[in-house]
């Protein structure tokens, strides 16, 4: 698919059918981890893959899927694979303490001008969307305010990854419009895209 094509379909779903799909789709789709850049080369990004029933319904439950609920339909339950996208701080500051980064800084740990590992696991999240897109699939992802404790909970997350949200991939159910669709809502190109300077 072209990238113009993926996106042009790029929203959040709301509804998926509760069918699977098949395991070849879901390597490729988590497989774009290699391909996705890190600070430093730290790599530390990580995906859970969750499909079990029991899992999924478990992380509908703790994620308030009710609140979602669309004509009897759920929106986390049914969609059937489950993807927890985490950064790993511990390991930047390990790589950003090797030789070669510390010749470059004078021997101390670089200043961090934002937290690089939220940066990197949300450019993760967003190839895994679009590879979802690609295989011809829909995709979504949400957070909850406790999805820290909820993953290590449910799967048992070691204490250094720090899930930013869930992604969730299926073969896309009727939802209704997607919020950037309506105009109103919408602010201006002018807001958002300054050119030479603010
Ligand atoms: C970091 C992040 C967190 C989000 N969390 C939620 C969420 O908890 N629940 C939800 O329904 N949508 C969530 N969304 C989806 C946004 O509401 C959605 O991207 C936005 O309304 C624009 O719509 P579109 O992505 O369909 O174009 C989240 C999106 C991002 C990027």
């Amino acid at each position: 698919m072209e990238f113009r094509e993926i996106l042009a379909r790029r929203r959040m779903h709301r509804a998926f059918l509760p069918e699977p799909i098949t395991q070849e789709q879901i390597e490729r789709i988590v497989g774009v981890i290699r391909r996705a850049p890190s600070g430093g080369f730290s790599q530390g990004a990580s995906i859970v893959v969750v499909t079990e029933d029991e899992r999924r319904a478990a992380i509908a439950r703790a994620f308030g899927d009710e609140h979602y609920s669309l004509n009897g339909r759920n929106f986390l339950a049914d969609a059937p694979v489950h993807l927890v996208i985490s950064a790993n701080e511990s390991l930047y500051h390990a790589r950003y303490n090797e030789a070669d980064k510390l010749r470059a800084t004078g021997g101390d740990e670089v200043t961090w001008p934002v937290p690089y590992w939220f940066v990197d696991a949300g450019a993760l999240m967003m190839l895994v969307l679009a590879a979802a897109i690609d295989e011809g699939l829909a995709g979504a992802f949400v957070g909850h305010p406790d999805q820290k404790r909820i993953f290590d909970e449910l799967l048992g997350l070691p204490a250094e990854v720090v899930p930013i949200g869930l992604a969730v991939v299926g073969k896309p159910g009727g939802d209704p419009p997607a919020g950037s669709r309506l105009k109103e809502r919408r602010r201006s190109t002018e807001a958002l895209i300054h050119w030479q300077g603010w």
